[in-house]
């Protein structure tokens, strides 16, 4: 069959991989793709915001089936617009894409349904959201109720702070109209995991577990960033804990949405927190993690398609899900000045390194090719390297390893990802 990945990052390099080996696919295009995506896929030049134009696409190359990657086409409905062409589209419906595309709607839903997390007020006036900071109990953490790239959170520790949040995300409109509305939540404590899990409409299949660092600097310092490292499976995800998951937050997720008639086909991503109170859900993304598919992907035993398709088909019942009993470990090798300002450009050498070893990956987040066919750096993230191993400590070691395998002028990474294995 014909394949079609919408999007051009890390994530959909570690999809077109995973997907590119499954014998059913002939050929895979990645609309836009990049100098990574472009060893596993036909990279195709049209933007994800184009749905007209990749609807066109997928029709004139007799595409069989088109995976949404990325919040902002979801959130859109571009799968709707697939659909409306007859076409077979991987991923959440607009009206189901809200879950993440509306911090007020999963809150909403979540206190309806009564899945744990943390307690909360939704504000349309920046009056309003001052007058309730007056009385709340500091650190507290405002939220922008649309998609704003994983910026719009402020974690807020004293009043003065908190209101300053509310005058950038509200009044001075710091992230445009994702601010016109804001969630102010209690500040939680505990370790953050990452779960994916594939969804089609009404089951659930829940892949194994990831950690990510958000902050740009080693010891989580710095500003927030898409996600500096990842690594798979999370020791502090225990089973006591994936047992609760289970019971009160996935299913009932999905449950959820059905009885608002927004059933959810496609990936639902729970960020969760361990608090001593037990799991609660931080946020849901409706897609794959960045970098976190990075480090769940390969670790994977399942053709990827098969799934894709029994998500579609609403036969997800009949799949089990089977991931390799090892370990993963991504690090981000960023531009320096990343997530702020930094300098694109650069000559990437060494990436050949990559194709001979065994467990080891390089998965482009920003490259592409200059006038002479060179491969450069072309975005804040550039790479993610990943290593396997049999447990997170060799994998660790392997992924920063291959860290010195590549260069380029500007290169950073943190040296920290995963160090926190090390308390175990
Ligand atoms: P979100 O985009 O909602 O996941 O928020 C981004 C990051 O902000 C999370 O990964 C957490 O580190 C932090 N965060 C969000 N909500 C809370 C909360 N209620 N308490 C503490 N930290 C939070
Ligand atoms: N790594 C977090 C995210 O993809 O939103």
């Amino acid at each position: 069959m014909k394949v079609l990945i919408v999007g051009g990052g890390g994530r959909e390099h570690a999809i077109a991989w995973k997907v590119a080996q499954s014998p059913k696919v002939e050929k895979l295009y990645c609309a836009p793709g990049n100098a990574g995506i472009a060893e596993v896929a036909e990279c195709v030049d049209i933007g994800v915001m184009e749905f007209d134009r990749l609807v066109t696409f997928a029709r004139e190359n007799t595409v069989d089936l088109t995976i949404v990657a990325p919040d902002d086409p979801l959130a859109a409905g571009a799968v709707d617009a697939f659909e409306a062409a007859g076409l077979r589209a991987f991923g959440p419906r607009k009206n189901a894409a809200i879950l993440e595309g509306s911090k007020a709607f999963s809150k909403d839903l979540m206190k309806k349904y009564g899945i744990p997390t943390a307690s909360y007020e939704t504000f349309d006036s920046a009056e309003a959201a001052l007058a309730y900071l007056e009385q709340a109990k500091m650190p507290i953490v405002l939220k922008a109720d649309g998609l704003a790239l994983g910026k719009g959170v402020l974690i807020c520790n004293t009043l003065k702070e908190a209101k300053m949040g509310v005058q950038t995300l509200m009044l001075d409109k710091q992230f445009g109209i994702a601010g016109n509305r804001i969630v102010i939540e209690e500040f939680m404590t505990g370790r953050e995991v990452s779960v994916l899990s594939f969804v089609d409409g009404k089951n659930i299949r829940v892949m194994t577990s990831a950690q990510d660092h958000k902050r740009a600097k080693d010891g989580d310092q710095g500003l927030n960033t898409g996600g500096m490292g990842t690594f798979s499976p999370s020791p502090f995800y225990t089973k006591e804990i994936d047992d609760f998951c289970r019971k009160y937050i996935y299913q009932p997720t999905v449950d959820a949405m059905r009885a608002e008639n927004r059933e959810f086909k496609g990936i639902i991503f729970f960020g969760l927190m361990l608090t001593k109170d037990g799991p609660r859900v931080l946020e849901y993304n409706a897609r794959f993690g960045d970098p976190e598919t990075q480090v769940v992907l390969p670790r994977m035993k399942n053709d990827i398609v098969e799934v894709f398709e029994a998500c579609i088909d609403g036969t997800l019942d009949q799949v089990e899900l089977e991931f390799a009993d090892n370990a993963a470990v991504c690090v981000v090798l960023a531009s320096d000045g990343y997530p702020e300002h930094y300098e694109k450009g650069y000559p990437i050498l060494g990436l050949e390194r990559f194709t001979k070893a065994d467990g080891y990956y390089v998965f482009h987040a920003g490259s592409k090719w200059d006038a002479n066919g060179a491969i450069v750096t072309n975005g804040g993230r550039v790479l993610g390297v990943t290593a396997t191993g049999s447990n997170l400590k060799e994998a660790r070691a392997r992924a920063y390893e291959a860290t010195k395998w590549v260069e380029f002028e500007n290169k950073y990474m943190r040296q920290d990802i995963g160090k926190a294995i090390d308390e175990m």
